[in-house]
């Protein structure tokens, strides 16, 4: 893995690599630009052509080639490698040992998908009947349809079957690929095709859909070597340059949502396999964009949804809005249907996932009652609860109104009420988070300095990296930030980084430490406090 690692390094610089999502200029020996991320203000990424590697100032990361590609595709190592190993011509294939049969298996699935792509393809050419379903009954253009790979499978049951046969697969290769159904026949008949594509193009499986009002409506590929519906993001292949390029996300419930939305002009939407959207769903989203719109159906299984989903993203730290304004349509579709410039509008205008679920609670309670006002009350105040100062009152102030009493009133009736455990969860992802991002930014720079400084480092303690990439990123911290700086001012910024950095390792135990105090009975309580103190005094 590692000699094809080095080969495809070899074969493509990084800075043509990089330079495929951002603008580089040349700046001396590195060239820069603007952070993918969308956090910098003036250009605050780097890459170093010589090194081989690229630093991001503002979001504070770094590496090669490969965790780039990682991080600005939201994929994984393997996916970023299968995915520069085609721009460089490498056959992977060569150099995989251990795992070579099964890549072979999932290369012939491919294959097999791909030719079934086509096939439906080509059928839905053939149909007069489907083509009209497709092109006048769900509004879809040529270059939607095109830019989709819809398609169209036949009814008679092995039209599919007998294509791949003579393409010479065999019935396990088929069944690999998630095609058939238990008599070994074709699974998809009479139905729209829609390919289900990840993020390198490769089709993984395909949602189907009946043209009539029969049932299942949708019929999908069931998990497979390649489909894992926990994680595929339908449509992020087609929407990930958009999202990268306007900085958000729009997560719609239907595929078809996210097509239409895709002709509509909206290119940001993407939809997470319905209403069961999962935390891997999310972190790949959020490795692209912090500004994530959520736009489910109006009904009740789609606010249930959103509900969830808001907490998850909370869990997770991550910031999440809402779109709800569908002018009386049922989701996303209808209301491009109805006008593609009232979808246009709407994901502009999303509210804030708190705003939101206080309109939900709103409808759901009675607030004409005592009941249903304690409720809303106690309900409201708790989503509220971990917001800073100036949110918070504004929010409490918009209760209090909505309550008809003071916000005093609303102070006391939730005082017993402080442990929903999402909350508190949320909070200490947030901060682990928040100190990790601290303390590594002080040690990137302590040990760039430590060696490349020339700076004496005996008194330190801190373990020095030996991963080669890890090591020309520190060298491009060094030459960025303190590449002109005289030995003098380098040895006191080092005492000033180790104070910095035991100051954050102590307030990050302590921050632990609390919050083990919440659960801890009194003899805990007594340990816990006891270790503080000590940690305090140093
Ligand atoms: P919807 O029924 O809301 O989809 O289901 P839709 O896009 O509005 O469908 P159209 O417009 O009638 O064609 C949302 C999602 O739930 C999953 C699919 O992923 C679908 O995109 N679903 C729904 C199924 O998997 N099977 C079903 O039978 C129905
Ligand atoms: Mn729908």
């Amino acid at each position: 893995m590692n000699d094809a690692k080095e080969e495809i390094k070899a074969r493509l610089p990084v800075e043509d690599v990089v330079g495929q999502y951002i603008e580089l200029k040349r700046a001396g020996k590195t060239l820069k630009g603007r952070s993918p991320w969308g956090v910098d203000k003036t250009p605050s990424f780097m890459v170093s052509p010589e090194k081989g590697i690229w630093h991001d100032f503002s979001a504070n990361k770094g590496g090669d080639i490969f965790t780039f590609v990682m991080e600005v595709e939201g994929i994984t190592f393997r996916e970023a490698m299968e995915k520069l190993a085609s721009q460089a011509g490498v056959d992977l294939s060569k150099y995989q040992g251990g795992d070579k049969e099964m890549s072979r298996k999932k290369a012939r699935v491919k294959e097999a998908l791909e030719f079934s792509t086509k096939y439906y393809q080509w059928c839905l050419t053939k149909s007069k009947k489907v083509w009209e379903y497709v092109f006048y009954k769900r509004n879809l253009n040529k270059q939607t349809i095109s830019e989709f790979r819809i398609g169209y499978a036949p009814k008679n049951g092995k039209a599919l079957t007998d294509f791949l046969t003579k393409k010479g697969f065999s019935k396990t290769e088929m069944e690999n690929a998630g095609l058939l159904n238990r008599f070994s026949g074709d699974l998809f008949r009479g139905r729209m095709m829609v390919p289900f594509i990840d993020t390198t193009g490769n089709v993984i499986g395909f949602t189907a859909r009946v043209l009539d009002k029969s049932e299942p409506k949708y019929l999908n590929t069931p998990e497979t070597i390649l489909f894992n519906k926990s994680r595929f993001i339908f449509g992020l292949y087609q929407a990930k340059e958009a999202i990268r390029k306007n900085g958000f996300v729009v997560i719609v419930e239907g595929n078809m949502d996210v097509i239409s939305s895709h002709q509509a002009g909206v290119k940001e939407a993407v939809a997470t396999s319905g209403t069961a959207m999962t935390e891997m769903h999310l972190k790949a989203l959020s490795r692209l964009t912090n500004d994530i719109r959520l736009a489910y159906d109006g009904d009740d299984a789609g606010v249930n949804a959103g509900e969830r989903a808001i907490k998850m993203a909370s869990e997770l730290g991550l910031k999440m809005s809402v779109i709800s304004d569908y002018h009386g349509a049922k989701d996303p579709d209808e209301l491009i249907q109805k006008d593609p410039k009232l979808w246009q509008e709407a994901v502009k205008k999303p509210m804030p996932a708190i705003d939101w679920l206080l309109l939900k609670y709103e409808e759901r309670l009675d607030l004409s009652t005592a009941e249903g006002k304690q409720d809303f009350a106690n309900l409201a105040m708790n989503l509220i609860k971990d917001l800073p100062g100036v949110t918070q009152k504004h929010y409490k102030q918009q209760i209090a109104r909505r309550l008809d009493v003071e916000i005093s009133d609303l102070e006391l009736s939730v005082k017993e009420k402080n442990s929903a455990v999402f909350q508190r969860r949320k909070k200490q992802v947030k901060n682990s988070n928040q100190k990790s991002e601290v303390l590594k930014k002080i040690e990137d720079n302590l040990l760039a300095i430590l060696i490349y400084g020339g700076v004496n480092s005996e008194k330190i303690e801190i373990e020095i990296p030996e991963d080669e990439v890890r090591l020309e990123e520190l060298e491009l911290v060094f030459e960025n930030e303190y590449g002109k700086w005289e030995t003098e001012a380098l040895e006191k910024e080092v005492v000033a980084l180790e104070r910095r950095r035991k100051e954050e390792i102590k307030k990050t135990e302590i921050l632990r430490l609390s919050e083990q105090l919440e659960e801890a009975d009194d003899i805990e309580k007594k340990k816990i406090l006891e270790r503080i103190s000590q940690i305090r005094k140093g």
